[in-house]
């Protein structure tokens, strides 16, 4: 029988009215279309085009003879990349012949600390196949469940940490999943002539949500088996929702339940809420003049909710602006030309998501296990409920409404593959292509408010300029240009010009086809075991004015948190890529030659290097 959940018809709206709120619905998706036009992509810094195509990504082995054939033409051809280039665009995947090595975690200057996160040995790999689907599973909001779920979920999870340590299955086994997928421990399989040992890394790229849904699923049938009970699904915690916002009562209620983490930050348990906008470390700007106070419950709700609406809606509006940047085996090698090992997340994977990482992880230098840390995430029962929220931002952002949100069709992403034991402990190999439709997998997500689609940000600053009665413009920062790499250790204001559109492309645009505009910062260095962020406003009026997630003008952010590395210096070096049309819209500066773009520090202030910043257009 199904677990305890009410059917997911009853439970629709919120059963509690914290917040006044309709229930909201879609609207019908416009069909697919694209432009005949050719547009950059906005997909990777290499100049590669988007190779759009119509058809539904039904069969993941069609799109490599189209893509093949599209490769040699257009993809490459146009950039005279054909030889090498075509060599490397291979998917990825972990090299399990060379096996496993031990993964790093490490946290500015101080020592490193050796992990071992590699799964038992097995060499017979199985093709992952698809379930047979008798009914669609909801996994269930976790503040929203009755107390015979979380029976049936505690017991479930008490097997699991019950099963022998050297059970692929065990809570401590699928722990490591995480540490030896984020931290290094594999070797990218490796596409002809390539360097040897180029690592597998799956965050800040287009594998950030295939791979995360993939290792929860395993997780979940696992979970189910160990009750005998194949209909179980596992809790999602709704942080997008006020009721939702703080750490949900089951993980954090009592300490002899197994969903109780005693590596959490105190000071964040319930009813306090998380901070999506990670505000936390504003403080420590406070000498240079810059004050953040402490938001009131109603305030942090409405800055949770508009930076929901920035980052899944506006923020959101291409591919790459969602999913991440591009990353090929190869990518991050001598002969790669352009692409990176961690090229650029999306807005959710850099935004909320770390925000909620950082929020749970305990105050614990220097590691701030387990949440905190990429290598000790998965110790963390809540782990697995947050990523479930992620996942399901996944299944809404495909059905917004407004312009085609589609995931990627490149044969690389859909032939990216990894390596999981499923619940009869059979090692399989599972691809991105057969994890696009969850409904495909038998699960969806119980149908709850999304408050967030109608809390759009409003302009802080009147439009042109003009401050109204009472209104004081602050000091401002001196305009920079940014030619080489500039070290953020205060707030800085670039001018960064918008290039000119051909009147031709204007006008074949209507609003459907309308191309985002985007804001790059192509080059983002920081130390990869370094907590940082700074924030990203476009045309405010001076430095001192407090811009939040409310704000028209707060366009996005960038976050790290400390996640392994091979060597002692080693750097992300990474990008960020914020989608900027409806900002610009209400912002008034859609005419404007230029925007000044005011880049903010909010933690880790003079560790991070920038690059240049430019405007694209692209689909
Ligand atoms: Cu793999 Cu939330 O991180």
């Amino acid at each position: 029988m199904a677990s305890t959940v009410n059917s997911p018809s009853v439970l629709t709206s919120l059963p509690v009215p914290c917040v006044q709120t309709s229930l909201l619905t879609f609207k019908k998706k416009q069909p697919l279309r694209f432009a005949s036009k050719r547009v950059v992509s906005c997909r990777a810094d290499n100049g590669e085009q988007n190779n759009a195509d119509s058809s539904s990504s039904s069969s993941v082995d069609r799109f490599d003879r189209r893509d093949m054939l599209l490769g040699l033409g257009s993809l490459y051809g146009a950039t005279g990349l054909v030889g090498d280039r075509f060599a490397l665009a291979s998917p990825i995947s972990p090299d399990w012949r060379r096996g496993c090595t031990v993964a790093t975690a490490m946290d500015g200057d101080q020592p490193g600390k050796s992990v071992h996160c590699c799964p038992p040995g097995n060499t017979k790999i199985i093709d992952f196949e698809l379930p047979r689907v008798r009914k669609i599973r909801h996994r269930p909001a976790a503040h929203l469940v009755d107390c015979n779920y979380v029976y049936k979920f505690e017991l479930a999870m008490e097997k699991m940490k019950a099963l022998p340590d050297d059970d692929p299955r065990s809570f401590k086994q699928q722990a490591k999943i995480h540490c030896a997928y984020c931290n290094e421990a594999y070797f990218q399989k490796r596409p002809p002539h390539d360097d040897p040992d180029q690592k597998l890394r799956i965050h800040f790229s287009w594998l950030f949500f295939p791979f995360h849904r993939m290792y929860l699923y395993f997780y979940e049938r696992i979970l189910g088996e160990l009750i005998g009970d194949p209909d179980f699904v596992m809790p999602f915690w709704n942080w997008d929702s006020p009721c939702g916002m703080a750490m949900p009562e089951m993980y954090v209620a009592d300490p002899r339940s197994p969903l109780y983490d005693e590596l959490r930050n105190g000071d964040h348990l319930p009813p306090n809420l998380v901070d999506l906008n990670d505000g936390k470390g504003a403080n420590e700007l406070k000498d240079q003049g810059i004050i953040f106070g402490n938001l009131s419950k109603t305030d942090q709700i409405r800055s949770n909710l508009c930076l929901m609406y920035r980052q899944m809606v506006s923020n959101s509006t291409t591919s790459t602006c969602f999913h991440g940047k591009i990353y090929k085996a190869g990518c991050g090698s001598s002969k790669d030309d352009g692409c990176k090992p961690e090229p650029g997340g999306g807005a959710i994977e850099n935004g909320a998501h770390i925000a909620v990482h950082k929020f749970v992880g305990a105050k614990r230098p220097p590691y701030n296990e387990d949440m905190g840390n990429f290598y000790s995430a998965g110790r963390d029962p809540l782990f697995y409920a947050h990523h479930a929220n992620v996942d399901r931002m996944w299944n809404i952002w495909r059905t917004l409404p407004g312009k085609d949100r589609h995931d990627f069709r490149d044969r690389e992403w859909l032939n990216s593959s990894f390596l999981f034991y499923d619940e009869k402990k059979n090692l399989v190999r599972a691809k991105v292509g057969q994890f696009l439709d969850t409904e495909k997998l038998g699960y969806d997500y119980q149908k709850v408010d999304i408050p967030w689609l109608e809390s759009k940000p409003t302009p802080r600053w009147p439009r042109g300029g003009q401050l109204k009665g009472g209104q004081v413009r602050g000091r401002r920062a001196e305009t920079k240009e940014i030619t080489d790499f500039l070290v953020l250790d205060k707030p800085v204001r670039v001018k960064v010009p918008r290039p000119k559109r051909s009147t031709t492309k204007l006008e074949e645009e209507d609003d459907d086809e309308e191309e985002e505009e985007v804001l790059v910062i192509q080059i983002i260095l920081v130390n990869r075991n370094a907590s940082v962020k700074f924030d990203v406003y476009v045309n405010t009026e001076d430095d001192e004015t407090p811009i939040g997630p409310e704000h028209s003008e707060f366009a996005g952010s960038f976050t790290n948190i400390p996640h392994g590395m091979d060597h002692l210096d080693s750097k992300l070096s990474t990008s960020l890529t914020l989608a900027i049309s409806e900002l610009l819209k209400d912002l008034d500066a859609k005419d404007e030659e230029d925007i000044e773009v005011t880049l903010v520090p909010k933690e880790g202030a003079g560790l991070i290097w920038i690059g240049p910043i430019k405007i694209d257009y692209c689909t």
